[in-house]
């Protein structure tokens, strides 16, 4: 049996028709029913529905073989312990700064929300820049129009949620898009089983153009 976390919503959504070319139909839609572990049109394979940012967790510790994660959520969470073997070019978006529209550029001190802590930590350090960091769970876009940070670091896809607060992007910290990952021990125990299923989806991707930006 082979165990692939997937979260809800946009990635489950768009990694859909991906898991079809490889024969894998969930039998129960996620968004109108409450089960967690969904069983699939082929038997060795079932999904678990888990929170995005728990995907890299579950798949750590053996809890699912296989993942299917944002690269946010992966360098956030730290991806050594992951293998990483398939970009899937789902879910694709930006990782940026961004600040009200008429506040001047970062410079010296400078005080960010964000749900990334980690990499926004990892990023301000590299430029130089001090940087307070103030760990938010969502709508970031409300720090800097409240007082509470200068700027934020989220995600930005058609860049509406900046603009209808009076925000705009600064700088691009990464293109984002969903990868695979794969548990180590799974990697070497289920060999057999995972390379076919990377195999397949490697088939369905270069079918598919083009790519997020990288
Ligand atoms: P959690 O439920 O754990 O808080 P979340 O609310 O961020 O996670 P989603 O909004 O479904 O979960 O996002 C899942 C992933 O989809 C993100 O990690 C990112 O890689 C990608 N993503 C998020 N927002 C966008 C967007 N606006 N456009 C495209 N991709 C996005
Ligand atoms: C994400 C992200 C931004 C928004 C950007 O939020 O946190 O708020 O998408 O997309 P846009 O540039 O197309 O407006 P999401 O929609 O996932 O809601 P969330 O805050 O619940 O994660």
């Amino acid at each position: 049996m082979l165990t692939i976390a997937v979260s809800k919503g946009r990635i489950y959504e768009e990694a859909l028709p991906l898991l079809a070319e490889a024969g894998i139909t969930p039998l129960d839609d996620p968004a109108t029913c409450r089960k967690l572990i969904l069983q699939t049109t082929r038997p060795d394979v079932q999904l678990v529905i888990i929170r995005a940012t728990d995907v890299p967790t579950f798949v750590e510790y053996g809890a699912a073989d296989l993942g299917i994660a944002g690269k946010d959520v992966l360098l956030e969470h730290g991806a050594d312990s992951l293998y990483e073997p398939l970009d899937l070019n789902i879910a694709c978006c930006r990782l940026m700064t961004a600040a009200h529209k008429d506040a001047p550029a970062i410079s010296g001190r400078v005080r960010v929300a964000t749900k990334y802590v980690n990499t926004a930590q990892r990023y301000f350090a590299e430029l130089g820049i001090q940087a307070e960091i103030i760990k938010l769970y969502g709508s970031m876009e409300l720090a800097p129009l409240v007082g509470l940070a200068d700027c934020i670091v989220d995600l930005v896809d058609t860049g509406n949620t900046l603009k209808a607060n009076n925000l705009e992007p600064r700088e691009l910290i990464m293109n984002i898009s969903s990868r695979l990952v794969v548990n180590k021990a799974a990697m070497k125990m289920k060999n057999k089983a995972i390379a076919e299923l990377l195999d397949q989806f490697e088939q369905t991707l270069a079918k598919r153009c083009p790519p997020c930006p990288t």
